[in-house]
């Protein structure tokens, strides 16, 4: 592999201004982070103190092995949604080392309404799960959750993936396989009773986890009955009377002593992983601070990027004068071979050729598969047209679409249009996709947005006989394009699971490392795995 020359003149204006722009949407991005893991403030977390509990953050954090990695899966959900009463969406997900092995971890925030679910954090339970299922990850559920935020109840009960999905899936992953432990810390209600109903294994901690369909209240309004906590649903009447507890704790870090242990004695992946040795990258990763220009206009040259992800910066080029606006090519990450797709600009139809090749390529020789995006879309205009650009990006979203290796996504700067499609994005399942702050996410930019919408509306006045009125259509198209800004923000999409997360540059080697060893654990339990999941007796 021949090593990435670097252009980047670290002490050049354009990089000093680059960076600096870029520390401005790090300090922005690490401020709503940590509001979002500050949630509930003192008083929540006095509470849960008082009654001599974990926070929820302290649970995963405790059930993490110390040396191993995680991360978190799309923090900033419902980031500006119900008036941010819900950092996070009320739950907190991702993938991380649980004795060695990687799991799908996750907690619901009790410091916020008492862990009750909100719609956008429905979904993205619902996304940490499938990437549960497409890696087969074990997953730990750490529970302690009202059930359904009743004052979003239709949202929560609309059918396809909410209204009960999360359920459903986990009895499909325990059917293939898949374990589901479940850790009951505290009261879970309803929906929260149904997680650790679901589940293969269950711990709760004494005289503190209880759960049940239908609380007290409500059992006295439905029955007339009285009843109490603790023999309506205490961990010690679950483990004993019910049988809905398998695992007795004294409390919340003994439960997660029982997790680990239960994790330690689970089947162990069979395959060997094709990992080569880890080599650095050549030049220094906090350089990718200074590459991306605060006007996505401005081109840059995405085999920068790439120099300070990939292992001793080495990269095995594919057709490199054919299509040059879009990079393809292998190189290792933290010793994993990858097959990357970066951008150079938009896509001509021999760009669009050689990728749908070199896809071909990666799938012949089950090599995931990275596609590095700034992307304003397709080239358009009459020669492209002419060209075959339809037909031939037609082709290469087939193979995008039809790829059988892995696939993750890196939105680096503009994620527009068919672009966004072209190059794996969400629509296309990559395993992960994360964004930098610096991206920009819409069907097309917000300028060009404003000026085909005032040509269409002059259009049609004129066919009506009318002038368009200057003013009008100036307010109009500043209008439109004020709304598309809002709209391309990386926050309004992460906010809304259009990502798995906002990433510090830095963080995206890393990041990619863990979801290539995440991909890596599949097959492991495809054969022999029975047809049904484990039926709770
Ligand atoms: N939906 C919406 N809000 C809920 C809620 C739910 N399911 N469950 C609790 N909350 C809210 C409370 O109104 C309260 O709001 P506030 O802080 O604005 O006053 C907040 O969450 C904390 O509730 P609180 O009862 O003070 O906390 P707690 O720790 O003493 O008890 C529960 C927590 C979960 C045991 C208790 O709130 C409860 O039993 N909730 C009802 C659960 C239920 O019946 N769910 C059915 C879902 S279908």
């Amino acid at each position: 592999m021949a090593r990435l020359e670097s252009r980047l003149r670290p002490r050049s204006v354009e990089f000093l201004a680059n960076r600096a722009h870029m520390v401005v949407l790090l300090a922005q991005l690490e401020e709503r982070l940590a509001a979002a893991r500050d949630a509930g403030g003192p008083a929540a977390a006095a509470k849960l103190a008082k009654r001599g509990k974990l926070s929820p953050r302290e649970r995963v954090e405790r059930l993490l092995d110390r040396d191993g990695s995680f991360i978190e899966l799309s923090p900033l959900c419902a980031f500006g949604h119900y008036d941010d009463e819900c950092p996070g969406g009320g739950c907190i997900a991702g993938v991380g080392h649980v004795a060695g092995r990687l799991v799908m971890v996750s907690a619901s925030d009790t410091r916020i309404k008492g862990g009750a679910i909100y719609p956008l954090g429905a979904d993205k339970m619902v996304r940490a799960q499938q990437i549960a299922k497409e890696n087969a990850l074990p997953t730990v559920s750490l529970v302690e959750s009202a059930g359904a935020n009743l004052l979003f109840q239709s949202e929560l009960f609309a059918p396809g993936n909410r209204g009960g999905r999360g359920f459903c899936n986990q009895a499909r992953m325990s059917a293939a396989g898949i374990p589901q432990i479940a850790v009951v810390f505290g009261s879970c209600t309803a929906g929260g009773a149904y997680v650790p109903g679901m589940s293969d294994y269950t711990v709760m901690v004494r005289g503190k986890a209880k759960v049940f369909l239908a609380g007290p209240p409500l059992v006295k309004a439905a029955t007339g009955a009285d009843t109490d906590d603790e023999k309506l649903g205490g961990a010690e009447m679950h483990h004993t009377v019910s049988g809905l507890c398998d695992y007795l704790a004294e409390d919340d870090a003994d439960a997660i002593r029982i997790a680990r242990d239960i994790v330690r004695n689970l089947t162990r992946p069979l395959h060997g992983v094709p990992r080569d040795t880890v080599q650095p990258p050549a030049y220094d990763p906090d350089e990718l601070l200074g590459i991306v220009p605060p006007d996505l206009k401005v081109p840059f040259d995405i085999r920068e990027v790439l120099a300070r992800i990939v292992d001793a910066s080495e990269f095995d080029e594919f057709r490199p004068g054919y299509g040059p606006a879009l990079v393809c090519g292998f190189a290792r990450i933290d010793g994993w071979l990858v097959g990357v797709l970066g951008n150079n600009g938009p896509i001509h139809s021999p760009a669009a050729l050689k990728a749908t090749h070199f896809i071909q390529l990666c799938c012949q020789k089950r090599v995931p598969i990275v596609y590095l995006q700034n992307i304003t879309g397709f080239m358009v205009g009459v020669d492209a047209e002419r060209g075959g650009i339809v037909k031939d990006g037609a082709k290469m979203v087939h193979a995008v679409a039809t790829a059988s290796v892995p696939q993750f996504t890196v939105l680096v700067g503009g994620s527009f249009g068919a672009g966004n499609y072209g190059m794996c994005g969400r629509a296309y399942d990559p395993r992960f996709l994360w964004t930098w702050p610096s991206a920009r996410i819409a069907v097309m930019g917000g300028e060009q947005a404003a000026r085909v919408m005032r040509i269409v509306q002059e259009g049609a006045m004129r066919k009506l006989g009318g002038a368009p009125d200057a003013d009008s259509m100036a307010a109009m198209e500043a209008m439109v394009k004020a709304e598309f800004e809002r709209q391309s923000d990386p926050y309004f999409a992460t906010a809304q699971g259009w990502d798995d997360g906002i990433l510090d540059p830095r963080h995206t080697r890393a990041a990619l490392s863990l979801g290539l060893e995440a991909a890596w654990n599949r097959d492991v339990y495809a054969d022999g795995a029975p047809r049904f999941g484990v039926l709770r007796m």
